[in-house]
């Protein structure tokens, strides 16, 4: 499990969303891929529209941000919702520009070409009361890494700076957190300097006798 992977490296994205990229220049209706599946991703913007009603979510590793784009579509007239999402390929947050383009109503977005691991965290943080880190697949790609301890050791370290800074100036932190290469009981091991806030399980498919790769949800604060 976590043997090094093309997943872990950024030249991979950036071939990856130039792709999706050249794809929807043929064709405007593809949006690319959505990490996990549709379902997925649906279960956890409901999750988040239920928990929080005024917030900035923080996409790391936004991909072709539909993430962003779906949670500002759903939201209700009670949420006030602010998004970031950000990516460290270029050919992503173009991507995600290029989907955004397609929905004139929502101008909550920013997107930002940036390595959550290298950046400055604490300027992403707005004068928010309540900010959630989304995540899904990102920390998953960085733990496909050649230098996945250095660099899961800087992701968390982030994580711990902005909730320092959090709780300096009144914010509550969140990380919302989707895996398939976890199981649940690492995922928690690997972020256990947080606290559990609720988790979503997600159904194991079973296909020919053989169980197929499981997804996991679990928010996390402090
Ligand atoms: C599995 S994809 C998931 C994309 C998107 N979250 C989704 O669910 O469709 C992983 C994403 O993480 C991005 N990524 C990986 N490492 C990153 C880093 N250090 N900083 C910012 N983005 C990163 C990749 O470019 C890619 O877009």
């Amino acid at each position: 499990m976590f043997e090094p992977s093309v997943l872990g490296t950024q030249e991979y994205w950036d071939e990856f969303y130039q792709k999706e990229i050249d794809i929807m220049k043929l064709n405007h209706e593809e949006c690319g891929e959505v990490w996990f599946g549709e379902q997925t991703q649906q279960t956890t913007i409901e999750f988040l529209l239920e928990k929080y009603t005024q917030f900035t979510c923080i996409d790391i590793g936004c991909g072709n941000g539909l993430f962003c784009i779906e949670l500002l579509l759903q939201q209700s007239d009670e949420h006030s919702i602010h998004c970031i999402g950000l990516d460290y390929s270029s050919q992503s947050i173009d991507l995600a520009k290029m989907v955004h383009s397609k929905y004139d109503s929502i101008s909550n977005i920013e997107w930002k070409c940036l390595n959550f691991l290298e950046c400055d965290v604490s300027s992403l943080l707005k004068d928010e009361k309540v900010i959630v880190f989304h995540d899904k697949g990102t920390f998953d790609a960085i733990s496909l890494h050649e230098n996945k301890e250095q660099y899961k050791q800087m992701y968390k370290s982030q994580i711990s700076k902005a909730i320092e800074y959090g709780k300096e100036h009144d914010q509550h932190i969140a990380l919302f957190i989707t895996s398939c290469n976890y199981a649940s009981d690492e995922l928690k091991k690997e972020f256990d300097f947080l606290s559990i806030v609720e988790e979503i399980e997600y159904p194991v498919f079973e296909f020919g006798g053989s169980k197929g790769s499981s997804v996991v949800s679990i928010l996390f604060s402090k």
